[in-house]
C-alpha cells in the first residue's frame, strides 16, 4: 500500500477530532459523542498508523503509553524556579496579608484590590512544557530549582492534551499545575488493593506523587489522575494576558483543564467569603483540597510586589482545619460486626481532626494491621476526610517506645467468646458464633430497624443495645412482642417515649418486600438486590422456593449473591424467625412474579457467560438473553445449552469444552438472536 495525501489527510482529521472529543471528555466535562463512537475514531487511527507506521508522530492521541519503562528518572532544572506559598489560617492573618500587600503598593487601606481566588488542590505539583503547542517535557516540582523529569508519566493522563487546541499559544509555554488522584479513585483504589491483600495509599495527594513517580508509564496510565492548571512559567515568543485570572481562562481554552471553581473577587472580605463558601462544599468535591489561594490579579501589580524567599508576596493560602493529626494509640481493640466480621479498632487519644474530636480509628483488617504494624503506644497520623470513617493512615515508626508488641488476630470472639476463623481468599476474619453472639444479633437488629429497612423510628442502638443484654430481644421479631410496661423500666425511657415506640413497631409492620428482603440482613443482599430479588420473584414464597440456579437468573445476581440467598434461607431457625414475624402482622403487597418471555427465540435455553465480550459487559447480555426468554445462570453444568465466551475466558471455557456443550462468540451469540 502506498501512502496517499488522502491518507495523511485522514489521518490528520481523526487525530483533530480525537483531540476535540478528548477536550469535552476531559476538559469540559461534557462529550459530544458516545465513548462507543470515540472509541471508533481511535480504533480508525491506530488501524491507519499501523498499516503506514510513518504516520506516527509522538502527539498522536494513540502514543500515550510508552511500551517501555525508563531506568531512572533524569534531572529537570527549572528555568524559573517553582515557588511555595506563604500560608494564612484565620481572618486576622489573611486581614494582615492584605494590609502588607497595600502598603507595599502604596496604596489606601480601603482600596478594593481584585484577587483571584482558587482552591488550593493537594496533589502533587507538575511542569509541562509545550514548544509550538507540542507537549515536550513534564517535570516535578522537586526541591523547586531541580525536578524530575517524568514526561512518559504526564503523557498517559488523559485530560492533559499532548498537544494544544486552537492558535496563537507562545512558541515556548510552560503551564503549570497540580496532579491529583479524584477522591472517589482514591478510595476506590485503596478499597480494591485492600481487598487483594496489597499495599494501600495514606492519601490522595500521596497517590498522586507516588503514580507519577513510576519508570513503567504502564503503571502511571492504570492510576486515575487528573490535573487542573493553576499557573504558567516559561512564555516565550508569544504573549498572554495581563491578568492572571485571564491567563488561566486563556489556558483552559488551549484545552488545557483548570479548575472551575475560580473567583475574581474584590477586596479582604469578599477573599474570606471565597473560603467561606468553598469550605463548605468541601466534601462535596470531587478532588481533594487542603485551602484556598487568593492572588493579586494584576501581573503587573504582581511584578511590584516580587518575592520574598521562595514565595510570592502577591499570594498567599488560607488553609482549612487539616484532615490529617497526630495523635497516639491508646488500645487496639476487635469489634464484630452484623455478619461476624471481626475488625480491628485503634482507640485513640482524642484528636481534633477534619472538624470533629476522633478517638477510634478503623484498622480495616488484620492484614492492614499488620501491612501498617500498628501497635499499642504507636504514634500514628488520624485521617478523616468528609464523610469517610476516621483511619489510622500510617505509623511514626521512628517515635515508638520500646516494648511494644505486634497485635495478633485473636483466636476467640472478644463479644462470645466462639472461635474466629478466615475463609480461603477473604481478608476478613470472622466470629462463627452466628446469632448466639451478641455482638452479631445487636447489629443484625440495628440494621433491620433501620431506615431503609424496617424503619422503626425510636429504637436506636442504645436501646438495643440494652435490650440485647438483657436478653429481651433475641431475634427481629422479638421486636414485636415488646410491650410498653418493659420499654417503661428501660434507663431512660418515659411513659411517653414508650408509648411512641410502641406506636412505630405497630407501623412498621406494613411494609414492602424489597425492604423486608433486606432487613433480614443476607450476607451481600444490600437494597438494590433486594429489590432485584422482589420485582423478579413477587411473593416471598417464591423466593423462599427458588433454587440456587434459579436465583442467578434475577438481574445483578452472581453465583456468590445466589448461594448466599439460598443458604439463608435453608436454616430452619432463619425460617422460624420469618414465620413468626409473619404472625405478629408483618405484612407486605405481593405481585406476580415477573413476566419471563416463554416463546422468544431463546425460550428454554440455558446460558453461561465467560470472560470479557468485546462490546456488551456480562450484565447487558444476560439482559438481552432474557428478555428473548433465554435463562442465564453462572456455572456450567449438563444443563447448559450454550456458554458464551469472550476474551481472557477461563476454567468455564475448559469445563464446556469437557462436557460438549457449543461455545460462542459475541457474533455468535447474535447470530443466535438473528436466525
Ligand atoms: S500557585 C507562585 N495555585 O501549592 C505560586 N499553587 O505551596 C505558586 N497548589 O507546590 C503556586 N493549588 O503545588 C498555586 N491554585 C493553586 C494551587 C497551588 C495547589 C500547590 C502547588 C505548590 C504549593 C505551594
Amino acid at each position: 500500500m502506498t501512502l496517499t495525501a488522502a491518507t495523511r489527510n485522514k489521518a490528520e482529521s481523526l487525530r483533530d477530532q480525537i483531540r476535540h472529543h478528548n477536550y469535552r471528555y476531559h476538559a469540559l466535562d461534557d462529550p459530544e459523542i458516545p465513548d462507543a463512537e470515540y472509541d471508533r475514531l481511535m480504533r480508525e487511527l491506530q488501524k491507519l498508523e499501523q498499516d503506514f507506521p510513518e504516520l506516527v508522530s509522538s502527539d498522536s492521541p494513540t502514543q500515550r503509553v510508552g511500551d517501555v519503562p525508563i531506568s531512572a528518572f533524569g534531572t529537570v532544572r527549572h528555568e524559573l524556579p517553582m515557588l511555595s506559598l506563604g500560608n494564612v489560617f484565620d481572618e486576622e492573618e489573611l486581614q494582615e496579608f492584605h494590609r502588607r500587600v497595600l502598603a507595599r503598593l502604596e496604596l489606601g487601606t480601603d482600596t478594593e484590590l481584585a484577587y483571584a481566588a482558587e482552591p488550593k488542590l493537594d496533589g502533587a505539583a507538575v511542569s509541562l512544557l509545550y514548544e509550538d503547542g507540542v507537549l515536550v517535557r513534564g517535570a516535578t516540582r522537586g526541591d523547586g530549582s531541580n525536578g524530575e523529569d517524568i514526561t512518559h508519566n504526564v503523557r498517559t493522563i488523559e485530560s492533559i492534551p499532548l498537544r494544544l487546541l486552537g492558535a496563537g499559544f507562545p512558541t515556548r509555554l510552560e503551564v503549570r499545575g497540580e496532579v491529583f488522584m479524584p477522591k472517589a479513585d482514591f478510595e476506590a483504589y485503596n478499597d480494591k488493593a485492600r481487598s487483594a491483600g496489597e499495599k494501600t495509599f495514606v492519601n490522595p495527594r500521596n497517590a498522586a506523587a507516588g503514580s507519577l513517580r513510576q519508570l513503567d508509564p504502564k503503571l502511571t496510565a492504570a492510576r486515575p489522575l487528573d490535573m487542573y492548571a493553576y499557573s504558567v512559567g516559561i512564555v516565550e515568543g508569544g504573549s498572554l494576558p495581563s491578568m492572571h485570572s485571564q491567563i488561566i481562562d486563556q489556558l483552559g481554552e488551549w484545552g488545557i483543564k483548570v479548575c472551575p471553581e475560580r473567583r475574581v473577587v474584590s477586596g479582604v472580605n469578599a477573599c474570606f467569603e471565597f473560603y467561606r463558601s468553598i469550605g463548605e462544599r468541601r466534601d462535596d468535591l470531587s478532588y481533594e483540597i487542603d485551602g484556598v489561594v487568593y492572588k493579586v490579579d494584576s501581573l503587573k501589580l504582581q511584578r511590584e510586589l516580587g518575592f520574598v524567599s521562595r514565595a510570592p508576596r502577591w499570594a498567599v493560602a488560607h488553609k482549612f482545619p487539616a484532615h490529617e493529626e497526630l495523635t497516639v494509640v491508646e488500645e487496639i481493640e476487635f469489634q464484630v460486626g452484623r455478619t461476624g466480621a471481626v475488625t480491628p479498632v485503634a482507640r485513640l487519644k482524642p484528636v481534633f481532626v477534619g472538624g470533629v474530636t476522633v478517638s477510634n480509628a478503623t484498622l480495616h483488617n488484620i492484614d492492614e494491621l499488620h501491612r501498617k504494624d500498628v501497635r499499642v503506644g504507636d504514634s500514628v497520623i488520624v485521617r478523616r476526610a468528609g464523610d469517610v470513617i476516621p483511619e489510622v493512615a500510617s505509623v511514626i515508626v521512628n517515635r515508638r517506645p520500646k516494648g511494644t508488641r505486634r497485635v495478633q488476630l485473636p483466636k476467640n470472639c472478644p463479644v462470645c467468646n466462639s472461635r474466629v476463623t478466615r475463609e480461603e481468599g477473604e481478608t476478613a476474619a470472622r466470629c462463627t458464633g452466628g446469632l448466639f453472639c451478641a455482638a452479631q444479633r445487636t447489629e443484625a437488629l440495628k440494621h433491620f430497624v433501620s431506615r431503609r429497612a424496617l424503619d422503626i423510628e425510636g429504637l436506636g442502638a442504645k436501646l438495643i443495645e440494652q435490650l440485647v443484654a438483657g436478653d429481651r430481644l433475641k431475634t427481629p421479631a422479638d421486636i414485636f412482642q415488646l410491650t410498653k410496661d418493659e420499654l417503661r423500666e428501660l434507663d431512660r425511657m418515659g411513659e411517653r417515649s414508650a408509648e411512641k415506640l410502641i406506636q412505630s413497631v405497630e407501623a412498621s409492620k406494613t411494609t414492602t418486600l424489597p425492604r423486608f428482603l433486606f432487613a433480614l440482613g443476607i450476607r451481600e443482599v444490600g437494597e438494590a438486590t433486594s429489590a432485584s430479588v422482589a420485582s423478579h420473584y413477587g411473593r416471598l414464597a417464591n423466593v423462599l422456593a427458588a433454587t440456587e440456579e434459579d436465583l442467578q437468573t434475577v438481574a445483578d445476581v452472581g453465583p456468590v449473591v445466589a448461594a448466599r440467598v439460598k443458604a439463608f434461607f435453608s436454616e430452619e431457625h432463619n425460617l422460624d424467625v420469618i414465620t413468626r414475624l409473619q404472625d405478629y402482622g408483618v405484612e407486605w403487597p405481593e405481585s406476580a412474579p415477573m413476566a419471563r418471555p416463554a416463546d422468544g427465540p431463546l425460550a428454554g435455553k440455558t446460558f453461561v457467560i465467560t470472560g470479557t465480550l468485546p462490546t456488551l459487559t456480562r450484565d447487558e447480555a444476560k439482559d438481552l438473553i432474557q428478555s428473548l426468554g433465554g435463562k442465564v445462570t453462572g456455572s456450567v453444568s449438563g444443563k447448559t445449552d450454550y456458554l458464551i465466551a469472550g476474551e481472557k475466558a477461563g476454567s468455564k471455557l475448559a469445563t464446556a469444552e469437557k462436557l460438549n456443550i457449543s461455545v460462542l462468540d459475541e457474533l455468535g451469540l447474535r447470530s443466535l438472536i438473528s436466525d
